[in-house]
């Protein structure tokens, strides 16, 4: 287990050949998924069944072998648990219902109450660490409290997280229970996935970008800081990787700041950049545009060997810098892995 090559660039080995995983790696874009959703009912009913919900973490790595799984779940199932009405309108994406004032946070669950909702994820844990090849890692995540509450205070996916901004400049106080309340239940949600045989979690933080400055600092980068600080105190040897995406300049000394293992890169910034400022304090993860998987050719096998060769010199774990699309071809995804491993 001491072996598993995620668990050694996250321990800051530099490998000669980086291992691999891919975001939403269990997804629409492989039929077998297709089948599995189909079987399930819908995308919630295949989160909450531990059987299928393994399934679909198992499919990519029985058909690519990738180094590691994610356990196939949603940031939006920890709102839920809260107390949060959730669904997905098919392709549009998630709704929910809103909080606009203290009553409506007022209503919602505690942190030590959100495990009857999130039993079948923990379950679905348990199930992985028995099914998982010995090589694998298994990745459990949740989403950054900013994150979550982009789509807790809108009720919906936003452009630009208007509604988020808003409450946060018009009622600070409100908002910040929001992020207090997301902040110390997303850390027992982890503890429990830590508990049922996650490996190492990671902290989605897809809207850091919108966050400037100070707000960057106290909404991104302090909740990841408490999250870590204390998953670290409970678990010391479970590795966290932090995905302020599209942080920009935000990406320089996060790692050193939250206390997170490694920093996920998205495409807003290059290969080269990210080697400089960010892998220069420990492990990268990232970052190849997800479009190749769409577009592949010579250009996927040229971008593939780039982003292998300009993190070279330190601990990398190859990805791409954002989910894999549903009109991915699974073919392009053979041959990304094909390149990257072709000097073994
Ligand atoms: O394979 C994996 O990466 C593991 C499973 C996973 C899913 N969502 C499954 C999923 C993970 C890690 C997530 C994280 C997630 N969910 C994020 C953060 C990462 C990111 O993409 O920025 C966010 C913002 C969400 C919220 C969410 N879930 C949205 C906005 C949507 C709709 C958009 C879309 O792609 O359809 C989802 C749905 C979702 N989550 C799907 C999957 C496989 C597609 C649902 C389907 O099968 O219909």
């Amino acid at each position: 287990m001491a072996d598993k090559t995620i668990l050694k660039a996250l321990r800051g080995e530099t490998q000669s050949v980086p291992p691999i995983w891919m975001m939403r790696q269990a997804g629409r874009y492989l039929p077998e998924y297709r089948a599995t959703r189909a079987q399930a009912g819908d995308f919630l009913k295949l989160c909450y069944n531990p059987e299928l919900a393994a399934e679909v973490t198992l499919q990519p790595i029985r058909r690519f072998g990738f180094d590691a799984a994610i356990l196939f779940a949603d940031i939006l199932l920890l709102p839920q648990a809260l107390g949060a009405d959730l669904w997905f309108v098919t392709g549009e994406g998630p709704r929910l219902s809103t909080i606009t004032q203290q009553s409506d946070f007022n209503a919602l669950k505690g942190k030590d109450d959100i495990h009857k909702v999130l039993n079948p994820v923990y379950e679905t844990v348990k199930i992985l660490a028995q099914e998982l090849p010995d090589e694998t890692t298994l990745i459990g995540f949740a989403g950054a409290p900013w994150t979550v509450a982009t789509y807790m205070l809108a009720g919906r996916g936003t452009p630009d997280q208007g509604p988020a901004h808003a409450l946060r400049m018009g009622n600070n106080e409100l908002f910040e229970n929001v992020i207090n309340l997301l902040t110390v239940s997303t850390i027992e949600y982890l503890d429990m996935q830590i508990r049922a045989g996650a490996e190492v979690v990671k902290i989605f933080d897809s809207w850091a970008g919108s966050l400037k400055g100070e707000a960057f600092e106290k909404y991104a980068v302090e909740p990841a800081r408490l999250i870590t600080r204390e998953l670290k105190r409970r678990h010391p040897n479970v590795p966290i990787i932090g995905f302020p995406r599209e942080a920009g300049d935000g990406y320089i000394g996060f790692a050193k700041k939250t206390g997170v293992d490694c920093v996920a890169l998205d495409n807003s910034v290059t290969p080269e950049w990210g080697a400089a400022n960010v892998q220069v304090d420990g492990c990268v993860q990232g970052n190849l545009k997800s479009s190749h998987m769409v577009t592949g050719g010579q250009d996927l096998i040229d971008e593939v060997r780039h982003v292998r060769d300009t993190f070279a010199k330190g601990p990398h774990i190859f990805n791409l810098g954002h989910g894999i699309t549903p009109d991915a071809d699974p073919d392009n995804v053979a041959l990304m892995i094909e390149t990257l491993r072709e000097n073994a």
